[in-house]
């Protein structure tokens, strides 16, 4: 049987302890923070039935948003107080505009050495060459059924064909690994699971299966919907045989498996029956200039306020490590509490 990740934590796992010369900023539990989200918008070309209520969504005025000037002055700051790793989300990452000249930018950044993007892949074919050339190095697209009408069905209106399309074209583009995240809700794509692990049979992707949280706007769907890693796994098991684990970094949120002999491999995220809060390395930063210190926690601590008022480099600095001092220990789902305060699609998943 698997660990549970807070005795490995108070094990004191050797893989959680960073190496020697590393810059490092802790939170108050000794968790090394070096990872960054960053929202680029909270619009996006999907509504999908998880992450956004078919009506009254609500998106953030102009003048509320980063400018790219701010936003990448914010990046260059975090850079300097030892963040390292940055995934570009949104909403949907791709419609912001210059999104490719912010990724250059970025790249540039001393200290910046990975970045990566979470995105639907709808406006992949048009972007994956220029994205890569300018420094992304990975993506995860979102993609939760193999089926065109239920496609259609999940994301309010998505053709699964350009999905497909930008894939193709992420791939051509040398972006990899490639890691497509399905979100798994009872009655929309459960019956799917086998099929969709069966993928990384012949391709070398690594399909993830998410638990389903209750969000703002959403809760519902996971009251619903919510199908256990336990069970998705058994699905896929019942199958194809069982699983063989591999090992993963401690801080990614998915436990690692291989269907024996197959190419790709399988992850599990399961925020929900089985939280990663121990080895959280991350923190985020909304489309509207807030530090956002835990996915599930609506404990936020606002820099684009800071920025405006003129503030210096040391003076953000301070900001951000404070925030990151703050950064709560764990979400509360088990316990009942949700009080997210706002949608995936404006946090950034
Ligand atoms: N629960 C779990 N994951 C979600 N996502 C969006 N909404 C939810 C939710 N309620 C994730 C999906 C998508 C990414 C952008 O955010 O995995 O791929
Ligand atoms: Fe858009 Fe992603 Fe939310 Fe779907 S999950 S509505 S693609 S932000």
């Amino acid at each position: 049987m698997a660990v549970p990740v807070m005795q490995r934590a108070i094990a004191g796992d050797e893989r959680a302890v960073p190496r020697a010369g590393e810059r490092i900023t802790r939170d108050a539990y000794g968790r090394p923070i070096t990872y960054l989200r960053i929202s680029l918008t909270d619009r996006c070309n999907l509504r999908c039935v998880y992450c956004m209520p078919a009506h009254g969504m609500k998106f953030a005025p102009r003048e509320e948003l980063l400018t790219d000037e701010e936003l990448l002055r914010i990046v260059r700051v975090a850079a300097q107080v030892g963040f390292s790793r940055l995934r570009l989300t949104g909403g949907e990452p791709t419609v912001r505009p210059n999104v490719v000249e912010l990724v250059r930018a970025m790249a540039q950044i001393p200290g910046v050495e990975d970045i990566s993007m979470t995105t639907n892949g709808l406006l992949l074919e048009r972007l994956a060459y220029d994205l890569a050339a300018a420094g992304l190095k990975r993506i995860n697209v979102s993609l939760d059924t193999l089926d065109p009408q239920r496609y259609r069905i999940i994301t309010r209106g998505g053709r699964i064909e350009k999905v497909w399309a930008g894939i193709a074209a992420a791939e051509d583009a040398g972006l990899s690994p490639i890691k497509l995240n399905a979100v798994v809700v009872r009655g929309f794509n459960d019956d799917e699971v086998p099929a969709l692990a069966g993928l990384t049979l012949e391709r070398s992707w690594q399909v993830r299966f998410i638990e389903v949280m209750p969000l703002e706007g959403v809760a519902e769907v996971h009251d619903t919907g919510l199908v256990t890693t336990a069970e998705t796994r058994a699905r896929i098991e019942a199958v194809y045989g069982p699983l063989e684990q591999l090992e993963a970094p401690l801080s990614d949120p998915a436990r690692v498996y291989r269907i024996p002999g197959a190419k790709g491999t399988i992850g599990f995220i399961s925020p929900v029956s089985e939280p990663f809060c121990a080895f959280c390395n991350r923190i985020r930063l909304t489309a509207d200039g807030k530090l956002r210190l835990c996915l599930l926690r609506a404990d936020e601590v606002d820099i684009r306020g800071l920025v405006r008022s003129g503030a210096s480099d040391e003076a953000l600095m301070e900001r951000i490590r404070a925030a990151v001092w703050r950064k709560p220990w764990g979400h509360g789902l088990r316990e009942g509490d949700r009080r997210t305060g706002r949608g995936m699609s404006q946090i950034g998943g």
